[in-house]
């Protein structure tokens, strides 16, 4: 939960919604019962931009948000008593966003999410150079992705906001001017679906997911090593030592990364197993057994509070990071919490690591008249 502030902010931005990106000043005006020193560190400027906070709510969710990096701010959910429980970790102020871009909370990450070896691909025989801020890697777009800019808001209604980005050609190394929209739209059963288009004027790669940190207890408990999961993947993308695929597909039958059934994350995380020992514990990409179209993919199953979160998506890969680089020493959270070592996990739906490097991979090249279409839900229920 965040505190009073945050939420008396949250009432402003949701009033005024569109207003709040579009000429903030003027309809602060315009509503003369809008606080103005409730603003935290939302109501800011990043870029020359304005940043603000918005709120959705239906009856079972309630989600805050912001148009830097298009993130999610806070995800409320009740839990089995009725209780409301914020089940992703987050920052108070849009500064701390910002500080602390190396954790990608709640963003939108890309233009490329996950790595691209050696910081380079071809397209059409033209080498492309891109940032390398992962070693000789390139992670979730290099310091310039699209998690790092303000997006605009072209859309808002109480329960759903479209943010837009233009990425021009060549930003982060990428080419192609990129235009993206994304929808968050809560729905009556309990989902929050994120929908993602594109578009391009020259050919490029993209893979754009969002990058929350769950923890289905709470933000701010210490452990998600209770949690049990599901995947329904019956390989993983192996990987050399840098995290970046070998092209080879593990089997996971018999081994830490068979979640065909629900197992307790923490149950295997520590086993001798050569994959474990790179990631530090899971940070793989599951090769889901789905065909093409929206379907179920994972669940996590909180046993403490009784929440379930249920994953569909129309990707074909779901990377389950499991917070090993997280650090007991990080920085605090919402609310002054802490946020240790894996306290919290990603499942973030995806084309595969690395794929403009690996032909045999589902492509990622957008060209120009297609349109890229992604779509995700995050469904919660009690049981
Ligand atoms: C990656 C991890 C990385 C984390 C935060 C995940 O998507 O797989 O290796 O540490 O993002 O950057």
């Amino acid at each position: 939960m965040m505190n009073k502030k945050i939420i008396a902010a949250w009432c402003v931005c949701a009033s005024l919604a569109y207003g709040c990106q579009s000429n903030p000043t003027q309809n602060k005006q315009s509503n003369p019962t809008a606080d103005t020193t409730v603003n935290l560190g939302f109501d800011s400027q990043i870029d020359g931009q304005e940043v603000r906070l918005f709120q959705l709510k239906n009856a079972k969710l309630t989600v805050s948000l912001t148009n830097y990096g298009a993130r999610l701010v806070s995800l409320e959910v009740p839990d089995k008593e009725g209780k409301s429980r914020d089940v992703i970790l987050g920052y108070d102020s849009a500064e701390e966003y910002k500080k602390n871009y190396n954790n990608y909370y709640g963003a939108i990450v890309g233009r490329y999410g996950n790595r691209i070896g050696k910081a380079s691909f071809k397209l059409n025989g033209e080498t492309f150079s891109l940032e390398k801020n992962d070693g000789d890697n390139s992670l979730h777009g290099g310091t310039n992705g699209v998690y790092n800019k303000v997006w605009k808001v072209v859309n808002n209604t109480a329960t759903s906001i479209t943010l837009a980005y233009t990425s021009p050609d060549g930003e982060a190394g990428y080419p192609g001017t990129v235009n993206m929209e994304v929808t968050y739209t809560l729905q009556d059963n309990g989902g929050l679906t994120i929908d993602y288009r594109a578009t391009t004027d020259k050919e490029t790669v993209l893979n754009l997911t969002n990058h929350a940190y769950f923890n289905l207890n709470g933000a701010g408990d210490p452990s998600i090593l209770d949690h049990e999961l599901q995947i329904a993947a019956k390989g993983i993308t192996e990987v050399d030592a840098t995290l970046i695929p070998t092209g080879k597909s593990l089997p996971v039958e018999g081994t830490a990364f068979d979640f065909t059934k629900a197992q307790a994350i923490g149950a295997h995380i520590n086993d001798e197993n050569a994959q474990l020992k790179i990631g530090k514990g899971y940070d793989h990409n599951f090769e889901l057994d789905k065909k093409a179209g929206f379907q179920e993919v994972a669940a996590v199953y909180a046993p403490k509070t009784g929440i379930e979160m249920k994953i569909y998506t129309t990707e074909p890969g779901l990377q389950f990071y499991s917070g090993n680089f997280m650090k007991d020493t990080d920085p605090k959270g919402k609310d002054g919490k802490a946020y240790p070592f894996r306290s919290a996990f990603c499942l973030e739906t995806q084309h595969f690591p690395d794929a403009p490097n690996h032909p045999g991979f589902a492509s990622t090249v957008l060209k120009p008249g297609d349109t890229y279409s992604s779509k995700t839900e995050y469904r919660f229920l009690v049981r």
